[in-house]
């Protein structure tokens, strides 16, 4: 099965998709522009108010997805998991990989590589919604970190080191623009997409 970031949802659901998989983000925006105007009270009355900021401008849960491993796809995960809340859990490095540019499409069971400064490897793997992390208990990099992602034979290096940063959507928020990356994809063309894992 190859679902679209809407029909993985449904799929993970097993009910009917709410967005369409293309317009998703677009509808998405609107909603986290909505709920940063509202400011969620309930998140303002615990957390400091610039991080409370932060959370609410991510807006509500997305696809329908329960909050867990495979929530919020495409989302600097850290802003709510390094120890500010409202994510219990911490972690040093977490982000989402999307199949090509066009970044329409999760990619679940690809590799990324993450090799920090002191030579340390770790792997970790996709899940359904493309999405991966690592717990700051289990391992905390010594930055600069090099990244890579490779499914199905195929490999895609990050040129430049991640400096500090250990959302991958710190920087590859979507669309691309001046201060973005665009999402982490692994090829950039839908034609070159590996056949097989
Ligand atoms: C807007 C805030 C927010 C963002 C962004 C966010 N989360 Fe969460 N997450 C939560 C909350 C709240 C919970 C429920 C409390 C908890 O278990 O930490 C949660 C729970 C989780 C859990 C379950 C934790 C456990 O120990 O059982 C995982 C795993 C998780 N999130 C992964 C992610 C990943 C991966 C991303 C990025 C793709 C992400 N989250 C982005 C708020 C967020
Ligand atoms: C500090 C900002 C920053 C962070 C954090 C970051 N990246 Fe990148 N990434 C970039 C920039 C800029 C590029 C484009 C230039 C290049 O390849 O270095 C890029 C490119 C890439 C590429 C090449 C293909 C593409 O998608 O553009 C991959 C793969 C990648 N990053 C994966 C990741 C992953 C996975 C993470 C999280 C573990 C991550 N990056 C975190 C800034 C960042």
């Amino acid at each position: 099965m190859n679902p679209t970031a809407g029909g993985a949802a449904s799929f993970l659901r097993g009910s009917r998709r709410r967005f369409a998989p293309v317009h998703g983000f677009g509808i998405l925006a609107v909603v986290s522009g909505l709920a940063a105007l509202g400011a969620c009270s309930a998140v303002e009355d615990v957390l400091d108010p610039v991080h409370a900021d932060a959370v609410a401008a991510l807006g509500p849960e997305v696809f329908g997805l329960p909050k867990g491993p495979t929530h919020r796809p495409g989302q600097p995960c850290l802003t709510c998991h390094s120890g500010q809340g409202p994510g219990k859990s911490e972690f040093s490095v977490a982000g989402t990989v999307y199949k090509t540019k066009p970044a329409t499409e999760w990619l679940e069971g690809a590799t990324v590589s993450l090799t920090d400064a002191a030579g340390t490897i770790r792997q970790l793997t996709t899940n359904q919604t493309g999405n991966c992390l690592i717990k700051k208990s289990e391992w905390t990099p010594v930055y600069p970190m090099r990244v890579k992602v490779s499914f199905g034979g195929v490999s895609i290096d990050m040129l430049t080191h991640v400096g500090r940063a250990g959302a991958c959507a710190d920087c590859h928020t979507d669309p691309a623009r001046a201060a973005s990356a665009g999402h982490v994809y692994l090829v950039a063309d839908p034609a070159n997409f590996p056949v097989g894992p």
